[in-house]
Formats: structure tokens, sequence, C-alpha cells
């Protein structure tokens, strides 16, 4: 049975909403295990079918699983409190994006946001499957460009770790008590009808 608890029974919403959403989250505690190929692909399928500014499709995802040799290099790139939870994790992976349309070559404004798209895809299939999908930006960005070798004219959007949920109480300390689903700020902050209003006046 799988130590994944999803997050929707614990979080209030404002309004309804498919639990697909709210029962997503961010754990940290993994058990190591193996992914087997067929499973991690279908996390990467998910992110295939995202939508994007002229279906250009700038993502791109580079991955080391756990066990392999390609996976110490990865596991370095994380800084020191991101490392000691992903030592346990049984994929890592850096996102990045091309910048410029294929078809021109001009610049594509939307490819960070069209890959946020495949990136949130992958991480819901994970959670529908009861995978931990973390996502971090706590690692050496520049180390991570040249460790999987993407020319110029990509960028590096951020790193996530994928593996099996393991019990709390597995972490340090310090990270257990950590181990909750968040919150969100309240959309009065963020949706504005018509016109922008600076939350904080
Ligand atoms: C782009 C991105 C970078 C993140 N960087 C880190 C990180 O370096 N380390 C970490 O422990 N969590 C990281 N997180 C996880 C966020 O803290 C987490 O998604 C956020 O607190 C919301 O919680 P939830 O995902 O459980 O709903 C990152 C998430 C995203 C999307």
């Amino acid at each position: 049975m799988s130590d994944y608890k999803p997050a929707g029974s614990v979080r209030q919403t404002q309004f309804s909403v498919d639990p697909i959403f709210t029962n997503r989250w961010s754990p940290r505690a993994m058990t190591g295990a193996q992914i087997d190929a067929p499973t991690l692909m279908t996390l990467f399928e998910a992110a295939r079918w995202a939508p994007s500014s002229g279906n250009g499709q700038p993502w791109r995802f580079v991955y080391a699983q756990r066990a392999t040799e390609t996976w110490p290099a990865f596991l370095d790139l994380l800084v020191p409190g991101n490392r000691l939870w992903c030592a346990n994790a049984s994929a890592l992976v850096v996102i990045a994006s091309r910048d410029t349309a294929e078809h021109n070559g001009k610049p594509a404004p939307t490819h960070s946001f069209d890959t946020g798209a495949a990136w949130m895809s992958l991480s819901l299939q994970g959670s529908l499957l009861g995978l931990v999908v973390h996502g971090m930006a706590g690692f050496d960005w520049v180390r991570a460009k040249e460790l999987i070798g993407l020319p110029d004219g990509f960028s590096v959007e951020a790193m996530c770790a994928i593996g099996y949920p393991a019990a709390p109480e597995t972490l340090p300390e310090a990270l257990r008590e950590r181990e909750k689903p968040s919150d969100r700020k309240p959309m009065s902050q963020w949706l504005f009808e018509g016109k922008y209003v600076d939350p904080s006046l």
C-alpha cells in the first residue's frame, strides 16, 4: 500500500474543486524503491500532452534513475537540504526549455510558462499514481546545465524528485515537522476583476 497520503482531506478550499488539485502535494519522505520504466514514462507521457503556445512543446526533461551511474552527479547538484531527502528518491529530473521557436528561431516568450504546464501535468499524474513528485529550485543551476549538456538557447527551469512515498518517521526530525500539506493565500490576494489592485493597499 502506498504511503502517499492525498492532501485534499486536510486542505480548506474557498470553492469546490476537483480533488486532483488539492490531493497533490510535495512530501519528502521516500523509500528509494525503483520505479519501473512504464510507470516512470507514464509521468512523462502526461507532460507530453500539456498545452503550449503554437504547440511548440519547448520543455525538455533530463532524468537520472537511482542505482545508475548518472545518479550521483544529479544528486550532487542539489543544495545540502534537498540532497538529504532526495537521497531516497527514485529519479531526479532537470527540467529545461528551449528559449526560441523551432520554426523560426525567434524568442518564444512563453517557453517557461509552457514548461510549467508540462511539469504540473507530470506532478498531477504522479499524485494520481500515489507517487511523490517534488519540485526544486535548490540546486546549482549552472552546473545542472553543464551536466546535462544543455546547449545555448535552452534554459534550466527547475528540478524535481520522483519517488515512492515513505512514512514521515523515516525523515530527519527537522524535515518530519514540515511533512504536512501547505495552505494557500486567499484568492482575494491574486484574483482581480478588470484591474489589478495591490493587495497590500
Ligand atoms: C519550482 C519549484 C521549486 C521548489 N523548490 C523546492 C526546493 O528546493 N526544496 C524543497 O524542499 N521544496 C521545493 N519546492 C516545493 C514547494 O515548497 C511546494 O511546492 C510549496 O510549498 C507548496 O506545497 P505543496 O507542493 O505541498 O502543495 C519547490 C516547488 C516548486 C514548484
